[in-house]
């Protein structure tokens, strides 16, 4: 979602922000903006539309003593100039940068506007810019500002604000989203990611919730609310590498991160297996096998690759329950007296999760958070973290993550029965994925062809429907063509109302349990003039099949099945020309509800 740069001290201060904010576009976003604090000068460019206009829009020689920017996702208001950051205070004296959402906006805008501040825009943004403003009549001070503010404001926030008269300083405050700050030769850097920094900073400080500050040329500064002297910090290096944001060639991030599948899986294997000894801590591995129930939690593909973990863990007789976390964080249903919950997330700052996380830990269960993101909100709001390794995902469309958590999952069920030979049966899926990136020729020459259809579905029974589900959400994502996923034999129970020559159906069959029935279906779709793909394995390949993956375990089938849907996705988008990388309207890191 909204993304924040800021520095002071940067010479190439144009530079970093406009690369800043272009690093930062992965994360979806609608508008764009920037402040330059110059002789005194707070100088505001921004509009609604992409860093490119926004590139063409500041003027090339650009300089001044210290920068803001930011990518916004509409949340208050549509995208349009006087909703994009950074705001103003009415009074000129403060520019502010923000990602999250204020709750109580409202309330604390009435109570400005009767004290006679007027409004420009329909963002909480420029409540909270004028509420420093306000505090900052009261007090003369920046920082008892802040602090005061940080007091009144309900919700999430992320932070970087401009005081016209400070030319030395960019100051900042956080509270449930994300923002680090970065250290270089006499500068530094504050951005709501490391990508905008990791040319320019050497080491890193992931601010905490309720820390708020500034930073200088020489100095950062840091605060917490209940605590009146500063915080002492310390910078550590990041595993987030320049590598992980190079495309090497690649035409997109998509397809770069669909194929480096094999060596995600290869990853975990390393970071969690020793010959035949499971490297997982083993505090985590009886706090599991003594838990009654395993609780996951999750949204969209992570929610994909829970249910996968779910049919694992019931597999070895853990029983297990997986809930969409939007809901669970309002309905909540914690039946068992020792569950352990499971968060898997990628980014780990998915804001339903973190309202989950408030009712959890009101109730006093443990949790794990499965992410591919250290340091992330989830991760240190945690018992237990299991990182996914799997190098920063870029494509707004998660791919590579998925893989990751499958794999992890498929690993740590076997840690718990101690079951050495998952080892070998991920390297036959690691050979199986590659050769998959041998035949993904024949999916785009399919992709070509089934791109123009309005509507699709996916087919699966068992495991085979959880990729199906994931096969349907990473088509709509990128291309926008509606579709859908049913368990092979619900269609009969109405979706076959559907089933219309125009309508391409794919079928996953991976299981020899349920591949009769699975076929019937087709039959019966066949019937109604349906064109059917399926995707199957060799030893249930059958005349006229589609793509015809190698055999491996059939519970780790879904790893490789997933790969051909991720392709199928990407290659129909090529072909109808989307934005592959940033589709509309979505965020590589949902951060608000
Ligand atoms: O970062 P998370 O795994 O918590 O994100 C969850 C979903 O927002 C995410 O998986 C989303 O569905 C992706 N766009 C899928 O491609």
């Amino acid at each position: 979602m909204c993304g924040i740069v800021g520095t002071v001290g940067e010479k190439a201060l144009r530079t970093f922000m406009i690369e800043g904010l272009r690093s930062l576009e992965y994360r979806g976003y609608d508008s764009a903006g920037v402040v330059f604090l110059n002789k005194g000068l707070i100088e505001n460019y921004r509009l609604p539309g992409r860093v490119a206009d926004l590139d063409a829009l500041v003027p090339q020689n650009k300089t001044g003593a210290l920068g803001i920017g930011h990518t916004r996702w509409a949340t208050h208001g549509e995208p349009n100039f006087s909703n994009a950051h950074p705001h103003t205070s009415e009074d000129g004296l403060f520019s502010v940068v923000h990602n999250g959402v204020i709750d109580n906006f409202r309330y604390l805008k009435k109570k400005l506007t009767l004290k006679g501040y007027s409004f420009k825009s329909d963002t909480d943004t420029e409540v909270i810019v004028n509420l420093i403003s306000y505090y900052y009549g009261k007090t003369q001070d920046v920082l008892q500002s802040i602090k005061r503010v940080m007091e009144a404001l309900e919700g999430s926030y992320a932070l970087a604000i401009v005081f016209k008269d400070d030319e030395k300083k960019v100051y900042f405050a956080k509270l449930h989203s994300p923002l680090v700050i970065g250290r270089g030769e006499k500068t530094h850097y504050v951005a709501s990611d490391y990508l905008p920094m990791l040319k320019f900073a050497k080491d890193y400080y992931i601010l905490n919730d309720y820390q708020y500050g500034y930073i200088s040329e020489e100095v950062v500064a840091v605060y917490h609310l209940k605590d009146t002297e500063p915080t002492a910090i310390e910078f550590r290096k990041t595993d987030v590498t320049s590598e992980d944001i190079n495309l090497n060639g690649y035409p997109h991030y998509m397809l770069k991160e669909i194929e480096e599948s094999p060596t995600v899986v290869r990853h975990i294997l390393d970071n969690y297996t020793q010959g035949s000894e499971f490297l997982f801590d083993p505090e985590l591995l009886n706090h599991i096998q003594e838990s009654d129930q395993i609780i996951f939690l999750a949204c969209g593909t992570s929610y994909h690759a829970a249910l996968i973990g779910r049919r694992y863990f019931e597999s070895i007789g853990k029983t297990s329950r997986v809930y969409i976390a939007s809901e669970f964080a309002y309905y909540p249903e914690i039946k068992g007296n020792n569950p352990i919950f499971i968060i898997i997330s990628q980014s780990g700052e998915t804001a339903d999760l973190i309202r989950c996380m408030k009712v959890i830990k009101n109730e006093g269960h443990p949790i794990l958070t499965i992410t591919n993101t250290k340091g992330s909100s989830l991760s240190r709001a945690s018992d237990y973290t299991l990182l996914l390794y799997a190098g920063m995902e870029i494509a707004v469309a998660s791919t590579k993550a998925y893989i990751a958590q499958v794999t992890l999952l498929a690993l740590l069920k076997a840690a718990l029965i101690n079951h050495a030979e998952i080892s070998l049966q991920l390297d036959q899926v690691i050979v199986a994925m590659q050769h998959v990136i041998s035949e993904k020729l024949m999916i785009q020459d399919l992709a070509n062809e089934v791109c123009i259809a309005k509507s699709a579905v996916f087919l699966g029974r068992g495991p085979d429907y959880d990729v199906a589900l994931e096969a349907s959400l990473k088509l709509k994502e990128i291309t926008y063509i509606h579709s859908e996923a049913f368990p092979g034999g619900e269609l009969k129970h109405g979706p076959i109302a559907l089933i219309h020559p125009d309508v391409p159906v794919f079928s996953f069959i991976s299981d020899p349990l349920t591949a009769p029935a699975s076929r019937s279906n087709l039959q019966e779709v066949q019937a109604r003039g349906a064109k059917v793909y399926t995707i199957t394995n060799r030893s249930n390949q059958q005349d006229n099949d589609w793509f015809v993956t190698m055999d491996t375990q059939v519970s780790l089938a879904p790893l490789v099945k997933a790969v051909v849907a991720q392709y199928l996705s990407y290659y129909c988008a090529l072909a109808l020309d989307r934005d592959i990388d940033k589709p509309r309207n979505l965020a590589k890191s949902v951060t608000v509800e």
